[in-house]
């Protein structure tokens, strides 16, 4: 039997209850499919953990945060923000935890990373047996629109911590010195109560020293920010998030103890947000996938824009909400966007015939003509047809220029 030790380690993870190993199992049982060119299995597989991780993201649960990682007066609507003395402007606002929402789409590494984070901060003292302290900061960098504020909001959920969101705007200022007064006060803040303190767009504070853009001032306000981070470590947990981890000092960046890069999703993340963003639609899974296939480099902002899109476009089209009626809205909604360089998207907008012709002679993909019959509103002979003549080549070679 082929990949029979991976089957082996997936039984042994799966006996022994052991529901993150066993993942990590079944993933590379489906690097091992793909490598062998068993595409029909390796979709299969594919399927399977793609639902399993759906499962999971509609029903997170709250973590138990030990009360040694976190340590302070609790927070209350009553609190006030620290603020800037000479504008008044606020240095923070504060969210307090509420229903837990739905949890943000990952790819299995991310998700593996957060959820780490999360087993460490419910059990140091497991960690301490072996004399390791929980992670206290995290560093999360990616592109725009990929979930980073919304996973940061996310750990505060699932700690049921209130979120100190540091407001940059309020915290730099022109007149000298007070940006790191502003830091420090900031930080004295979110020391003295119990919360996860958020530094978003981090880069506007933590610019390289070095930039000849820049003068004394930067370098006052980035020492600042090295001594409060590590001040910080005895009080809580914090995050940093930024999309230009280029132009971070090296000295903060090594402040961070866990560096989480959320990038843009893969095929099977970006079917899970398509499922997600078209609700109330539920189109059959074989449309998801050509949806998310079209999508594919777009940002988890960018696929919920286009979902949203295209609902509007399907609603006043009066056509059905499933097959023909999605399929005709996707090709209308993508001709509008302004013009990318993804050949699906470009071809579906332009000719979806040569689009068809594309998916059904793509292995990768892997649909049955049924399925795409079903979801294009093709009759299958005409599929059988369009796939024969391979339109889609031509248009490839003229693509590639
Ligand atoms: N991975 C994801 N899972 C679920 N929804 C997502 C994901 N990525 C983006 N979104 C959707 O896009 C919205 C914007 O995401 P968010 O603000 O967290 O992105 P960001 O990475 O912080 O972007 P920016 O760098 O521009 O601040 C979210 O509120 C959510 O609706
Ligand atoms: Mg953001």
């Amino acid at each position: 039997m082929d990949h029979f030790s991976v089957v082996q380690s997936i039984i042994r993870s799966g006996l022994g209850g052991d529901q993150a190993g066993m993942e990590k199992q079944v993933q590379r049982l489906l690097t091992r499919l793909e490598k062998a060119g068993q595409q029909k299995e390796a979709v299969t597989i594919r399927r399977l953990l793609s639902s399993s991780a759906e499962i999971r993201e509609i029903t997170p649960s709250r973590v138990e945060v030990s009360r040694s990682i976190v340590t302070g007066e609790e927070l209350t609507p009553d609190t006030n923000p620290p603020i800037d003395r000479e504008t008044g402007a606020q240095l923070c606002t504060i969210e307090f935890p509420g229903e837990l929402a739905t949890v943000p789409v990952y790819e299995q590494n991310v998700r593996e990373a957060i959820q780490g984070l999360l087993d460490e901060w419910s059990n140091p003292e497991a960690l301490r047996c072996v004399e390791v302290e929980p992670t206290r900061s995290l560093l999360i960098f990616g592109p725009p629109g990929s979930g980073k504020t919304m996973t940061a909001r996310h750990i505060a959920q699932r700690l049921g911590l209130p979120l100190v969101i540091a407001r940059i705007d309020g915290l730099i200022s022109s007149f000298l010195g007070t940006t790191a007064r502003n830091i420090a006060n900031l930080f004295d803040f979110a020391n003295r109560y119990t919360c996860v303190l958020l530094l978003d767009e981090f880069d506007a504070l933590a610019k390289q020293r070095d930039d000849p853009q820049e003068i004394g001032e930067i370098k006052r306000v980035v020492n600042t920010l090295l001594q409060n981070l590590d001040l910080r470590r005895e009080h809580g947990v914090t995050i940093a998030i930024t999309n230009h981890d280029r132009l971070l000092d090296p000295a903060v960046w090594r402040r961070f103890e866990t560096h989480v890069h959320i990038g843009e999703p893969n095929l099977e993340a970006s079917t899970r947000l398509v499922k997600r963003f078209l609700l109330p639609i539920k189109p059959d899974d074989a449309l998801v996938i050509i949806i998310a296939y079209c999508l594919e480099g777009r940002s988890g902002a960018d696929i919920q824009r286009i979902c949203t899109s295209l609902k509007r476009t399907l609603a006043l089209s009066g056509q059905a909400h499933n097959g023909q009626g999605v399929f005709h809205a996707l090709s209308a909604v993508l001709a509008r966007l302004p013009s990318h360089d993804h050949f699906p998207a470009k071809l579906l907008a332009a000719d979806p015939e040569a689009f068809i012709s594309l998916i059904t002679n793509d292995s990768n993909l892997s649909l049955k003509q049924s399925d795409i019959s079903a979801a294009t509103g093709y009759g299958q002979s005409k599929i059988s047809e369009i796939k024969k003549a391979k339109r889609h080549l031509a248009l490839m070679e003229v693509s590639n220029g």
